[in-house]
């Protein structure tokens, strides 16, 4: 696999994310790393990348699994002039950005699971971690857009077999430099026209969701629910057995092997 270096990724870069750029082969976690060059000043754009995480974070408290030179693990640093609602729409863009830098790059097509999973067929392939910090006037001083995808991975540990797999198992290998410049484009374009939110229009085609039932999952609470929509703050759109709809816009949902 190509070296992950930043003078392979600079040429290919369209926007302004990616310009200031830190590549690393170990790190802990890369948005550990990014939140404190945030808190020092970092300006919005500025990107940290690694092709190895020892502390990969997820969702929840959850490690993110990050073993060496079978991922990409990149964290943007954000600025945004929006408000700290709109800012939620952070999460849902990148995970729109990243399925079009995997169709660009590979062909391979992937779909969205409410909020921030991509998944092929039936299983995770990228997990998306946003962590943002308020200025206190219900803005955001910043946020770390965190992005992992699983490229080479075939052998996970048997607690992730069932439910993680990468591009390589998908059939592709793409140059990682390559798709990592063009995640860091493909989310430029769609930032500087957040607030229109037209990229919920991919959000939703590419939703694995809307139409299905799923388990709801807040905390130690689950629920069955019918998906009717995703609204136009990302929302999901549901209804219990009594049938009267109401928004989620915290939680999870699972699928229950209804992948088709
Ligand atoms: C999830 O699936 O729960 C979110 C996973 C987010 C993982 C990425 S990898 C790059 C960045 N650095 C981290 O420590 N986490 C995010």
């Amino acid at each position: 696999m190509e070296k992950l270096s930043a003078q392979r990724i600079r040429p290919f870069l369209t926007g302004t994310i990616g310009k200031e750029l830190q590549v690393y082969q170990v790190i802990d976690s890369t948005n550990t790393a990014a939140k404190l060059l945030a808190k020092n000043g970092a300006p919005h754009g500025a990107v940290v990348i690694a092709a190895q995480q020892t502390a990969g974070r997820g969702r929840q408290g959850r490690i993110f699994y990050s073993p060496p030179d079978a991922g990409l693990y990149l964290s943007i640093i954000l600025r945004p002039h929006i408000s700290a609602e709109e800012s939620l729409l952070i999460t849902p863009a990148a995970a729109v950005a990243v399925a079009r830098a995997i169709a660009h790059t590979t062909g391979v097509q992937v779909q969205i699971k409410w909020v921030n999973d991509l998944y092929y067929q039936g299983k995770k392939l990228c997990g998306i971690l946003t962590e943002s910090a308020l200025d206190g006037y219900g803005g955001v001083a910043y946020a770390v857009l965190g992005i992992g995808i699983n490229l080479l991975n075939k052998n996970f540990p048997p607690e992730l077999q069932e439910i993680a797999t990468s591009l390589a198992a998908a059939g592709t290998q793409p140059d990682r430099n390559l798709l990592a410049a063009a995640i860091l484009s493909e989310f430029d374009k769609i930032y500087v026209h957040l607030e229109d939110k037209e990229f919920l229009e991919e959000y939703r085609s590419r939703s694995c969701v809307i139409g299905k039932q799923v388990a709801l999952v807040y905390g130690e609470k689950q629920q069955t629910v019918m998906v009717h929509a995703i609204d136009d703050h990302a929302n999901l759109v549901v209804s219990g057995t009594d049938g009267v709809p109401f928004l989620v816009g915290c939680g999870e949902v699972s699928l229950k092997g209804d992948w088709k």
